[in-house]
């Protein structure tokens, strides 16, 4: 099968690279192509990426190129996980929204939606030319941020496109580590849009059956737990649930701000372990990917991208979280929503097992962002300052309209290069 990855310059393929490596009985690529636009940043990724793939004997091919044209032709699977504007673009994600006293993130509040309307628009583009050259029945999985709102853009284009995100799989490789488990016998009631997440159940696979063990953990480890998604025990408690570790920025907003105005953003952290990874990348000794991955946001993604990539190409009928179609799943939310459930994966297609009742706190903020994320994609498909404005205003981190004026002023600043019509 023929692989292509557009944003294959990232400092993250590697990780991707040293999945398909380890898991390639799962995956039988016979082609990887590297689509980007930066050349140098090729030649170091896809340099140290063949010696990965050469040390585990993997027989793939790694090819490079800039144009979407020649990467995606043919391709059985097409990933996407570019970067509108680089790491310079996020910096302004993460701090235009301070001047509005308001969080500055890269896939939530104000910043998100900034990188919406960058990124929306190049992603259609992309998957044009995916539709015109991939295989007829290619998949597209979204890696691109903010995942929902990209996913959501390409369905409604008509595209085969599941978005996909890592939050689940690291909760789920890390209540195995806390219940001394395998992986592979946990499964999550995980609900929500991407980066707004709970886990309502987390279900252990035993002799006599299934159990939910969430109570269990929230009893035994709740501080730890509490600790890694930082936010407050009592909060846990209180919902008998894990929010994931974005939920922060609605449930200690204030404090988070507090946080990062005396920070350097992420962007700039960022940036400085993206100069020390592409060094190491470049020494032709090294043929595995080095400790300092880690270091980035991307745990697990390699194990995320090949589980689904090849239940989507050789029909295990699991369950893996994936962003699909509501199609009623949550019934308080339209049916062409995206939203992060479990899914049973088959080639032919997803299917969500129904779900339980949902809090109702945490139904009303699901479906508040819902809306934010709406008027966002329509604000990324058909430009304009009123409707950045409307998106800005229905956003739950904004609210106030002079709040929402100021941040779409400074947005649209901020990001005049990259938005045709502003
Ligand atoms: C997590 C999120 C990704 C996000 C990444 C950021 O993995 O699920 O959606 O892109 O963190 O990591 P970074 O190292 O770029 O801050
Ligand atoms: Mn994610």
């Amino acid at each position: 099968m023929k692989v292509a990855v557009v944003g294959g310059g990232s400092t993250y393929t590697p990780e991707l690279v040293d999945g398909f490596a380890r898991l390639r009985e799962m995956l039988p690529i016979e082609e990887l192509w590297l689509v980007d636009p930066d050349a140098s940043r090729l030649e170091l990724v896809s340099g140290l990426s063949r010696r990965i793939f050469s040390r585990a004997g993997h027989p793939g091919q790694i090819r490079t190129t800039s144009s979407v044209e020649a990467g995606v032709s043919d391709a059985d699977v097409v990933l996407l996980q570019l970067r509108v504007g680089g790491q310079a673009a996020r910096h302004g994600d993460e701090t235009f929204p301070h001047e509005a006293c308001c969080v500055g993130q890269e896939t939530t509040g104000p910043g998100g939606f900034a990188k919406a309307l960058r990124t929306v628009p190049v992603v259609l583009h992309i998957a044009e030319i995916i539709r015109e050259k991939a295989k007829p029945n290619a998949w597209i999985i979204d890696f691109t941020n903010p995942v929902g709102i990209v996913t959501r853009a390409l369905l409604q284009a008509g595209h085969r496109a599941v978005g996909l995100c890592n939050v689940a799989i690291g909760f789920q490789r890390r209540f195995a580590a806390l219940l001394g488990a395998d992986y592979s016998s946990i499964s999550l009631n995980h609900v929500g849009l991407n980066h707004l997440t709970w886990e309502l159940g987390v279900n252990l696979k035993t002799d006599g059956g299934s159990v939910n063990v969430l109570p269990r953990i929230l009893g035994e480890h709740l501080e730890e737990v509490a600790r890694e998604v930082q936010l407050p025990p009592a909060l846990l408690s209180l919902q008998q649930a894990v929010p994931s570790y974005y939920l922060r920025y609605f449930y200690a907003h204030d404090e988070v701000l507090r946080g990062q105005l005396s920070q350097p953003s992420r962007a700039q952290a960022v940036m400085e372990v993206e100069d020390a990874l592409l060094k190491k990348y470049a020494d032709p000794a090294l043929d595995i990917k080095p400790e300092e991955l880690s270091l980035r946001g991307g745990a697990f993604y390699s194990e995320a991208a090949v589980d689904l990539m090849s239940s989507l190409i050789s029909g295990r009928g699991d369950v893996q979280v994936v962003n699909v179609r509501n199609d009623g799943t949550l019934p308080f939310l339209p049916d062409d929503h995206v939203i992060e459930v479990p899914a049973v994966i088959r080639p032919g297609g997803l299917t969500v097992p129904p779900i339980g009742t949902i809090p109702e706190e945490i139904a009303g903020l699901i479906s508040h962002v819902a809306s934010y994320e709406r008027l966002a994609l329509d604000a990324a498909l058909h430009g304009g300052r009123e409707r950045v404005l409307r998106a800005m205003l229905a956003h739950p981190l904004v609210g106030q309209f002079d709040k929402a004026e100021k941040l779409t002023d400074a947005l649209l600043a901020a990001n005049r290069d990259h938005l045709a019509w502003a």
